[in-house]
């Protein structure tokens, strides 16, 4: 990337969270209110009544009983700030360096397939909120909007393709191409979704929106794809509908593998699902870049340990490589807490989804600009100038 680009991408559509809290105010004094909900649980229930029922669940259900859902939430009420005082906190640097990207802010939009159930404006509302925020935002395979439409809406602000590894390696080695020739600066491999896991609320709906054709813009589109069919998707939708659901997802996937797409692409590659510090030393030992620790915000796995949990040992068996993070991320003091416990970046799933629902890109946008004027304005009453001060002394462990 050039300095001018690096430059650009850091630019953000954000200013301080004193502007934007003073924004409000100011407004409220010739009488008006913020046109969306401000805390998240009055996201979620304003989200809810606009969407179908079918979609609403599919966004805010998990796996089982949901239990690993709400540890993702508990795990953060564990920790507690302790701030710091007289630090001269009057300019804050929120800029990250990852890969050799400049991030505007240490705080990413997590891969979310099929949007289009979501918003009509599906990804490229979502990439139109992003670029203006100048927030990096990660691709889904399963997007509604083709990876092509979505790179092009992005411009100079990082994005990076997600891949849901398929069982066919023509597939695979087709989807890495393209988001390598698209300009995507990293390809994220999700590992936790190897099979589906097991959905009370969407088995309740017999609902799998796959298999309603929704969210295969990128297969449809790709060559690799089409060539496995005996007729194009637009002759018959419903055969390359059961072609795909057959493609997916490969659950014989092995440490091994990891080569294939390494020899395939210069890209940074990182990894998202890893719990396990095992796991991470194992994936840095096979020449991967990077981690995500998630757990698929509590859908995969039930009884899965909460992700914040699994962070500090995953750090530490990191030894300096970059770990990200996501699962539980709800407001501005979550993403300091899991930067103080040592992820390099955030990322936000149900949060920015609700959002979309409510309003597209505007609704993804109000999302944005309040989660980082909290993280704004935690770090400077916290006595950090940047997300590099943020660091474990910031925090202490909740008495039990
Ligand atoms: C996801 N997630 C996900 N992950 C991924 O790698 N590829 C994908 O296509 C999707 N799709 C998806 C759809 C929906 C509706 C949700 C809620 C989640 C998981 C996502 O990237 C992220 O790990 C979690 O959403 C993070 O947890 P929170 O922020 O939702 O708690």
């Amino acid at each position: 990337m050039s300095d001018r680009a690096m430059s650009d991408a850091a630019t953000s559509g954000f200013t301080t969270g004193m502007d934007r809290q003073l924004a409000f105010y100011r407004a409220g004094v010739a009488g008006s209110r913020p046109d969306f909900p401000i805390g998240y649980e009055a996201l979620e229930r304003a989200a809810r009544e606009v969407l179908s029922e079918t979609a609403y669940d599919y966004v805010a259900g998990g796996a089982g009983s949901e239990d690993t859902m709400r540890a993702n939430l508990e795990a953060f009420r564990r920790w507690r700030i302790v701030p710091r005082m007289l630090c001269d906190v009057s300019e804050r640097d929120l800029v990250v360096e990852l890969f050799g990207a400049r991030l505007a802010h240490p705080l990413l939009l997590a891969p979310l397939g099929v949007q289009r159930i979501i918003h009509e404006d599906a990804e490229l509302a979502t990439a139109r909120a992003a670029r203006e925020m100048g927030t990096a935002l990660v691709l889904s395979t399963v997007s509604s909007c083709t990876m092509e439409e979505v790179a092009a809406e992005m411009g100079d602000v990082p994005h990076w393709f997600q891949l849901y590894w398929p069982a066919d390696p023509s597939l695979a080695e087709s989807l890495i191409s393209r988001a390598e020739a698209a300009g995507f600066g990293a390809l994220v491999v999700t590992l936790d979704a190897a099979l589906l896991g097991w959905r009370p609320r969407d088995l309740v709906h017999a609902y799998l929106p796959f298999l309603h054709a929704e969210g295969l813009a990128n297969y449809f589109a790709d060559p690799a794809f089409r060539a496995l069919l005996g007729r194009a998707p637009e002759e018959d939708p419903a055969a390359a509908v059961g072609r795909m659901a057959t493609l997916f997802a490969n659950p014989a996937l092995s440490w091994e593998d990891l080569a294939f797409a390494r020899e395939r692409t210069t890209l940074p590659i990182l990894l998202k699902g890893i719990l396990d510090p095992d796991d991470a030393r194992r994936a840095l030992d096979s020449g991967v870049d990077g981690i995500i620790v998630s757990n698929h915000g509590g859908r995969q796995v039930d009884g899965a340990i909460a992700a914040l949990d699994a962070l500090p040992g995953i750090v530490e068996a990191a030894a300096g490589r970059p770990v990200l993070f996501d699962s539980g991320i709800r407001g501005g003091a979550d993403l300091f807490k899991a930067l103080a416990l040592g992820a390099r970046a955030g990322l936000i799933g149900r949060p920015y989804a609700f959002g979309l629902g409510l309003a597209g890109r505007d609704g993804v946008r109000h999302v944005l600009q309040n989660l980082l004027a909290e993280f704004d304005l935690t770090m400077a009453l916290c006595g950090c100038s940047s997300a590099a001060e943020i660091d474990r002394s910031r925090l202490a462990r909740q008495a039990p």
